[in-house]
């Protein structure tokens, strides 16, 4: 099950999302170092190739940790990482559009990953307060020299989307969605529709999902847990979402993973998707 990325980089449509391996409020270094390292070290090993990460997951230990665990990296892993938004300290997100910050951004970006080229780099977030042309011309100089190959975005509007495709090509978009968050339905269909990847951020939402007995009895169903249900809901709802489910837990990787076998009929889906709704 892979979707192929900017017509180049096939992934496993199952990938690893990595702002857990953070501190509280993802904020400085995870606390258990070793299991973080034995966790991405494990994702590698059982076929995940795409791991989302950013700049401002740390800020920066998360990309300093997915180096110490993984590098010298497999020739088919994707990191994507972000930039775009500054850390005060936990829980706090600031957006940056400054072109001088997200030049800083990249730069240290690939420092950090020793690499000499960024497969994704996805713009956190759009600053509502720089010109998004202004935003993007540091981005247009990275991938015009091959330091970024591909660029994404995050947290966007269709309208917003087409915009920045004026000045640049789009392969991502990163939207919050999930069986219980459906605002970017519309997203998914169009993002579907130009061959755009749809990465759902907090495709578990956040483990919280509030799921009916219905959901319940279709996990049971297919002897897996509402949380695998959840993810074999989003492989089927569109071919162009790649998941990056978030966890700190080698059991919960390994369930993560085997939701790619789950096979939900054509009316188990109608009914997932019509009870959460
Ligand atoms: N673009 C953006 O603005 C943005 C914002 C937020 C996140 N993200 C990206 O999205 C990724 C995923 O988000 P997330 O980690 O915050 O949320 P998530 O994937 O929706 O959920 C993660 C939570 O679910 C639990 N969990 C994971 N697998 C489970 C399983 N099989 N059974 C039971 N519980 C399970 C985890 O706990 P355990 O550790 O106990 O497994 C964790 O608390 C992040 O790593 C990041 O890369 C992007």
């Amino acid at each position: 099950m892979t979707f192929n990325l900017g017509g180049k980089f096939e992934i496993n449509r199952i990938g690893y999302g990595a702002m857990q391996l953070t501190g509280k409020g993802a904020f400085g270094e995870i606390q258990d170092q070793e299991n973080a390292i034995n966790l991405l070290q494990t994702a590698i090993s059982s076929g995940v190739n795409f791991i989302d990460t950013a700049e401002a997951y740390g800020p920066h230990t998360n990309e300093i940790l997915i180096k110490k665990a993984l590098y010298p990296y497999k020739e088919d892993l994707v990191i994507a990482t972000k930039g775009g938004l500054f850390r005060p300290g936990p829980f706090q997100w600031k957006y940056n559009g400054n072109p001088d910050f997200i030049r800083k951004n990249i730069e240290s970006s690939l420092e950090r990953l020793q690499i000499e080229s960024i497969i994704l780099w996805q713009l956190h977030r759009i600053d509502p307060e720089v010109p998004i042309k202004k935003t993007l011309e540091p981005v247009l100089d990275a991938v015009n020299t091959g330091k970024i190959k591909f660029v994404g975005l995050s947290e966007v509007s269709i309208d917003q989307l087409k915009a920045v495709e004026e000045i640049l090509p789009i392969v991502s978009v990163q939207n919050l969605y999930n069986l219980s968050i459906r605002k970017w339905e519309d997203m998914v269909d169009y993002t579907a529709s130009r061959n755009i990847a749809f990465i759902p951020w907090h495709p578990l939402h956040s483990g919280k999902l509030s799921l009916s007995e219905k959901i319940r009895d279709i996990a049971i169903a297919h002897d897996a847990t509402v949380y695998q249900i959840a993810l074999a809901w989003l492989l089927k709802r569109s071919y162009n979402i790649i998941l990056i489910p978030g966890t700190k837990s080698l059991t919960h990787l390994i369930e993560n993973l085997k939701s790619a076998d789950i096979r939900l009929s054509d009316s188990e889906f109608t009914e997932i998707s019509k009870a959460m709704y």
